[in-house]
């Protein structure tokens, strides 16, 4: 078998790097590129702060449906600094009569020399070096040659021009233009924004504990000991499922502000604010405390994230395709430790942390049989995100041939 290896740190994969491989497997005879994710690169400052699982599930996403590409992700897995030379020799162990080649940018190989056993990577690999936009072509076949004179194997440049944008832009630019967008895969675009990535709004402890303290002043006893316990649940399950904590942490924080207050505050505030009632809402309107609890987040609290007003609005009833933060919250909403009422508390606890879309199912359902005995009380959109939930199990399941 002839094995490409791709290495990098893919912070996010871009069409580049797709093509890129593509082109490699095509020219080289290919039978699978491996995309080797890379930890925490010795000679790389990750000055992004996000988390390795995310780059490893974006890459997952970009590649899963192209044959003859697969992700490696030992260099995520191991702990401390990842090294090239570790990873080769491992290839080499484990594919004794097969022929490898590396595949790095071309920045790479500019700095190969200073990579931690070069020898050992070109000893037991071809290099191919992948052309950036941008490249100073002449520098790169300069560096290649003197590779090819200094070590044992092979390097070659590959045959391709690149035009797409850089990572760095991405980072930079993904929430600003839409033309850096189009230079990723749709399904990775959707997980950046889903996952706050790249996003300049980050809160922080100090932030949390300013709106910990606004709350203990605007929330009855019980409420705050409450928004307490989501904020906290919010937090851990942002940790478990990669999203900013502290921005969870906000958003249970803020998610019961319009709580404590009366209905005809609430709905003045609406009425001032052209924020839309519905029938269902205009006869019981505290369901409006999450709209309004959306609207305190800019107007009161210094709060200017979407993805917070989001998930605060739709905490109570949910919406049909929730991103991550609207899941969290309107879990950690029916799970925080103070809840002791609802029916198999301790399987959603345990489910929050394994299965997202399951754990929110298995909420609507709970509310969809306590709304059948009471049902003057139903708000049509927990109807509607029940029936968008049911099919994404019922969907799940006939995949997994259940
Ligand atoms: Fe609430
Ligand atoms: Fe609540």
């Amino acid at each position: 078998m002839r094995i490409g290896i791709y290495g990098g740190t893919f912070n996010p994969i871009h069409n580049t790097h797709v093509d890129i491989a593509k082109t490699a497997k095509e020219k080289y005879q290919l039978d699978i590129v491996y995309f080797l994710v890379a930890g925490t690169p010795p000679h790389k400052d990750t000055a992004e702060n996000i988390a390795d699982s995310c780059r490893l599930d974006m890459v997952k996403l970009a590649i899963e449906d192209i044959q003859g590409f697969a992700v490696d992700q030992r260099e995520i897995l191991r702990a401390g600094k990842s090294y090239s030379y570790i990873t080769l020799q491992e290839y080499a162990l484990e594919y004794p009569d097969d022929e490898l080649f590396f595949i790095m940018g071309s920045d790479s190989i500019i700095n190969f020399t200073k990579w931690v056993h070069p020898e050992i990577i070109s000893g037991n690999a071809s290099i191919i070096a992948a052309p950036r936009k941008g490249d100073d072509i002449t520098a790169v076949n300069k560096a290649i040659s003197e590779c090819n004179d200094l070590y044992d194997g092979s390097f070659e440049l590959l045959d391709y021009s690149a035009n797409a944008v850089a990572s760095t832009v991405i980072r930079k630019d993904f929430y600003t233009n839409q033309k850096v967008r189009a230079d990723l895969d749709q399904k990775v675009a959707e997980y950046i924004v889903e996952h706050h990535l790249y996003s300049s709004y980050k809160y922080d402890y100090k932030k949390v504990m300013e709106l910990s303290e606004a709350m203990e002043k605007e929330l009855k006893p019980s409420r705050y000991i409450h928004t307490i316990g989501v904020a906290n649940t919010a937090f851990n399950m942002a940790t478990k499922w990669n999203y900013p904590a502290f921005n969870a942490m906000v958003a249970g924080m803020l998610h019961d502000s319009a709580k404590c207050i009366s209905d005809e505050k609430r709905l003045s505030i609406c009425h001032k604010n052209d924020i839309p009632i519905t029938d269902i809402e205009n006869k019981y309107p505290h369901l409006l405390h999450g709209k309004v609890g959306a609207y305190f987040c800019k107007s009161k609290y210094d709060v200017f994230d979407e993805q917070i007003a989001h998930a605060i609005e739709v905490h109570t009833t949910g919406c049909p395709n929730m991103n991550l933060l609207d899941k969290i919250i309107f879990v950690a909403d029916y799970i925080e430790p103070g809840r002791d009422k609802q029916p198999r508390l301790d399987i959603l606890r345990k489910m929050a942390f394994e299965d997202l879309d399951m754990c929110v199912f298995m909420i609507l359902q709970d509310s969809v049989n306590y709304l059948n005995e009471n049902p003057d009380m139903v708000d049509p959109t927990t109807i509607d995100t029940y029936n968008y939930y049911l099919n994404i199990i019922k969907r799940r399941e006939v995949n997994n041939g259940i």
